[in-house]
């Protein structure tokens, strides 16, 4: 394993088993009363969080300390990066104190790869701009593999805001690397540019009708549609989007009673889902919560306490 965790391309398809491993490991350790490891005392980690946050940010938090790490958070808002310190002088402050992993949220595509050069520590990406997720994307493969057993030829679709979702692009390179037929399907104008190369080189299918895929497929992810990042009219209206793509109540029956129902959360729920696919008995949002805490244990330990250090 690399010494960061910036993008899926990090790993390959034995790091990634090795660190499933792991983590059902680590999902044990959550079923304990006492849920304290020794592997990473003494060890600091950083969550510099840029962006908000509620289930990343304190799962790392929980996985480091529950591996005994030390893990302190700082959030953009409250830290002299609103007084307009540069990125570059606030983390090479905080690596000045000594820390061994730093996890970080940043609006900009690209920030996580920039500040691994700039220090020793490891750094892990958790969402840059609309570039990648990289935990999110391992913990629902870990979740569907659970769920399925393999992933390898199951047809997952992954339905949304494509254009804003760096969780679409971790998960396309995590699920097609470990043999996933994987469909993605949004409306026009959240398509990305340049899809249908990136589509023909990395081997998914892309599509705008979800009626299409949604009778085929063995698995669903909905992303969320990201309106704090939309500038302008993405679509006519809530009420339309729903229409074209919300998994509603009706798409709903369409499914098996076995098909699992994957959203990486917050959820709008009356908009890309409807109450009743997300409490539904195989929706698995509170599982992919759950996976988040044994991955991100598994990666800060591979990462810090690995064969390597
Ligand atoms: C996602 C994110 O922030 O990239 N959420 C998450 O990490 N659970 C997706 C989103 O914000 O819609």
């Amino acid at each position: 394993m690399r010494r960061h965790l910036l993008s899926i391309d990090d790993l390959d398809v034995d790091d990634i088993d090795t660190l499933f491993a792991t983590a059902a490991e680590m999902h044990d350790v959550q079923r304990r009363e006492v849920k304290k490891l020794p592997a990473l005392r003494g060890r600091t980690v950083i969550n510099l969080f840029f962006e908000d946050s509620t289930r990343t940010r304190s799962s790392f938090e929980i996985a480091g300390k529950w591996l005994s790490a030390d893990t302190i958070n700082i959030a953009a808002k409250g830290s002299s990066a609103s007084k307009g310190e540069s990125l570059r002088d606030t983390v090479l402050t905080i690596a000045a104190m000594g820390v061994d992993a730093l996890v970080m949220r940043h609006p900009a595509s690209g920030a996580a790869l920039q500040v691994s050069q700039w220090v020793d520590a490891a750094v892990i990406n958790a969402g840059d701009g609309t570039h990648e997720h990289p935990t999110q994307a391992l913990l629902d493969a870990y979740t569907l593999r659970r769920r399925l057993g393999t992933l390898e030829g199951q047809k997952i679709a992954i339905v949304g805001d494509l254009t804003h979702s760096r969780v679409f692009r971790s998960n396309v390179l995590c699920l097609t690397k470990l043999g996933a037929e994987v469909t993605v399907v949004a409306p026009p104008t959240l398509m990305p540019s340049g899809i249908g190369p990136w589509s023909a080189q990395a081997g998914f299918a892309t599509s705008y009708d979800l009626d299409e895929v949604l009778p085929e497929a063995d698995a669903v992810m909905m992303l969320r549609v990201q309106r704090e990042r939309m500038s302008g009219g993405y679509f006519p209206s809530p009420r339309e989007y729903t229409v074209g793509y919300g998994l509603t109540r009706d798409r709903l029956g369409v499914l098996g009673p076995d098909v699992p129902i994957c959203h990486p959360g917050p959820m709008n729920r009356g908009l890309e889902i409807a109450a009743d696919a997300a409490d539904a008995a195989q929706s698995a949002v509170l599982d992919q919560v759950s996976a988040g805490v044994a991955i991100r244990m598994a990666v800060l330990y591979h990462l810090l306490a690995g064969e390597e250090s």
